[in-house]
């Protein structure tokens, strides 16, 4: 069902991918979805983007490994998994099986392991789409992908040839202009750009003077990073074509539609998840309502619709009524 009985279609279009719904939930805070079944009706999420696979089995980093912030919940996991084999015969069954999309996350050491890892899910079905991970700030190697424009660009294009699938490439906001970035994706052929992964970070505690992750440095997600997330979609809306997916800090409607505005099709929820894993549903339930409210009959109607004093002020109708 797509529409609902206001006639709302809540379908959106993210290149090649098409989602029935725009409420997705975010790698690395949804597990691998089974362990959710009793909780949340899965097949109602406009998609599921499991815990990012690497190419071997990662440990992921020494303990501790979360710490909550002001705001925020501060995490160096580590990229934790079993390795893509583990992946493809124990969860991708599961995730195959429900009637939601699955966008498999993926991240290697090099451009050779992206590719190689993307040819070999190619063999595989019921993947939706591809989410490289470009943007993890808590291993070493990897993130250069998120952060130099000219590699970036050369790994969406060889991912994209090396599968079938739609590919999005998620960026880390940990860089000095973003925009520049998310143009090399799109350069490089991304069906849509995931903004953001988490914001660097760390916490300390003063009396042990110890950094309180194993790590030392970690990731900043929820509400504190909303502003940032929201920033970095306004800031690459206006600067390409492509659909974004927009992350960080949503934990309600309202986030949601105020992703929408600055420029998001689609919006993935993470950390709140840890504390209410129905939270996606619920923004579904009020989804409609919502739309209608902004007076819009699809999310696409509403999408980048955010106006700027500065616009207003150059439209054509504004000079007209400055001058009456
Ligand atoms: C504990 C934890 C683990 C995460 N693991 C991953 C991951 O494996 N891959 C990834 O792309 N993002 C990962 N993220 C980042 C989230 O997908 C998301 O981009 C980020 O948390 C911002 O959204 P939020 O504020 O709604 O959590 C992780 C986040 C958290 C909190």
């Amino acid at each position: 069902m797509f529409t609902d009985r206001s006639g709302i279609d809540l379908r959106v279009q993210l290149g090649r991918l098409q989602l029935a719904n725009p409420i997705l939930v975010a790698s690395g805070t949804f597990g691998y979805a089974r362990e959710m079944e009793r909780i949340v009706d899965l097949g109602r999420l406009g998609g599921i983007v499991p815990k990012t696979i690497t190419m071997q089995s990662r440990p992921g980093n020494r303990p501790w490994r979360t710490v909550e912030t002001a705001a925020g919940l501060l995490n160096s996991i580590g990229l934790d998994n079993d390795g893509l084999e583990f992946f493809v015969r124990h969860h991708l069954p599961y995730l195959s099986s429900l009637p939601t999309a699955t966008l498999v996350s993926i991240a290697g050491r090099t451009h050779d392991e992206f590719v190689a890892m993307a040819h070999r899910l190619d063999r595989e079905s019921g993947i939706a789409a591809l989410e490289l991970n470009i943007s993890c700030p808590n291993v070493s190697g990897g993130i250069d992908f998120g952060t130099d424009a000219e590699m970036c660009c050369r790994l969406v294009s060889g991912v994209r040839q090396a599968c079938r699938f739609p590919v999005a490439a998620k960026l880390t906001p940990n860089v000095t202009r973003i925009a520049e970035i998310a143009q090399a994706a799109a350069e490089g052929g991304a069906d849509a750009i995931s903004l953001i992964n988490t914001v660097q970070g760390m916490a300390i505690d003063w009396r042990r003077k110890r950094p309180l992750l194993g790590n030392v440095l970690g990731g900043l997600s929820g509400p504190a990073i909303k502003p940032i997330a929201l920033r970095c979609v306004y800031q690459v809306s206006r600067a390409v074509a492509t659909p974004l997916i927009g992350i960080g800090g949503i934990a309600c409607i309202d986030d949601v539609m105020e992703f929408f505005v600055a420029g998001a099709t689609a919006v993935q929820i993470g950390t709140a998840n840890y504390y209410d894993p129905t939270v996606s549903t619920r923004i579904l339930d009020q989804l409609p309502a919502a739309l209608v409210e902004a007076g819009a009959r699809s999310v696409a109607e509403l999408v980048g619709t955010l106006q700027t004093m500065a616009e207003e002020a150059s439209s054509p109708l504004a000079r007209v009524s400055a001058a009456t």
